[in-house]
């Protein structure tokens, strides 16, 4: 809607966690670089934590990128990870492409050990990953660490990644899943973003999005610092205030998006509660 009126290709602030918008942060750039290494180097476990909106499902993403362009690498991809033990194993051997419907635990667990081995035997990676992780049950989780127990007296026959909320490093933390967690090879986390790595997002998702550097700035730089204050560099918060704001400043016929109409978005929005407590001096 407000594409050509910005001289825009693509709508810069969409909330699909798309790999061409990845802004290489610090803290995304290394988590990313962490998975890699986890899978390349088959350390096993690895887990990535973040609060609500912070890039875990795009770095996921950006992963499965990256392997898809190698041959050696077998993927089985989770985002619904609500399954009992024996539906995610079916769902784990079917994203592999072996048969699983109609099979039971046991004849499910044989069948996926044969394929790890094989493949195994063969140099080949295999990967399972979990987005959503921090919903996995406890002995969906266990079953998982059992799974990690396949391994040669050299190497780990499968990876595991697993992404998820804050909570899945509680359950982690807990008595029961003490085995798991000691197993783990490498931990990572994602966060807010702070305020000038909050406006070099802005500036690239825009520069991404065919935003003509050479032209006034679409954002004030009032308005960013707006953006940064009601979102506390949450990328999915920044993501929502700044399309809000690119429509309100469409519909207002404004070239700019000003610190007024952050606010405005802000209030619609019920972010007000976000805006920092001014320190009395
Ligand atoms: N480094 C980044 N570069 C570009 N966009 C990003 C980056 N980090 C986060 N985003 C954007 O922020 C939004 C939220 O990201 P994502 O969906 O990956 O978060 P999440 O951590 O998986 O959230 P949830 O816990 O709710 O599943 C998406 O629109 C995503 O594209
Ligand atoms: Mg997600």
């Amino acid at each position: 809607m407000y594409k050509a009126h910005f001289h825009l290709k693509r709508n810069p602030f969409d909330l699909t966690p798309d790999p061409h918008c990845f802004v290489p942060t610090p803290r995304h750039n290394e988590a990313l670089a962490a998975l890699y290494y986890g899978v390349r180097r088959h350390k096993g476990f690895v887990v990535v934590t973040g609060e609500v909106g912070t890039g875990k499902t795009l770095l996921l993403r950006c992963l499965l990128r990256l392997l898809e362009n190698s041959k050696d690498i077998a993927y089985a991809y989770l985002f619904n990870s609500r399954l009992s033990p024996t539906d995610f194993l079916q769902y784990v051997l079917s994203d592999f492409g072996l048969p699983a419907s109609g099979k039971n635990k046991c004849e499910l667990l044989i069948d996926l050990s044969k394929f790890l081995v094989n493949r195994g035997s063969n140099g080949l990676t295999s990967v399972v990953i979990v987005d959503e992780a921090h919903d996995l049950s406890a002995d969906t989780l266990e079953e998982l660490r059992l799974l990690s127990n396949l391994e040669t007296a050299e190497d780990k026959l499968v990876q595991i990644i697993l992404a998820g909320q804050p909570e899945l490093d509680q359950k982690l933390d807990s008595v029961e899943l003490r085995q798991l967690k000691q197993r783990i090879a490498l931990r990572t986390q994602l966060g807010a973003l702070n305020a000038k790595q909050t406006l070099e997002y802005i500036e690239q998702r825009l520069r991404i999005a065919g935003a003509d550097s050479s032209q006034p700035p679409i954002f004030s730089a009032q308005a960013i610092d707006q953006v940064y204050s009601y979102s506390r560099g949450f990328p999915r918060l920044i993501n929502t205030i700044c399309e809000n704001a690119l429509i309100s400043a469409y519909a207002r016929q404004s070239s700019t998006v000003t610190g007024r109409i952050i606010e405005d978005v802000a209030a619609e929005f019920r972010l007000d509660a976000f805006v920092p407590v001014q320190q009395n001096p």
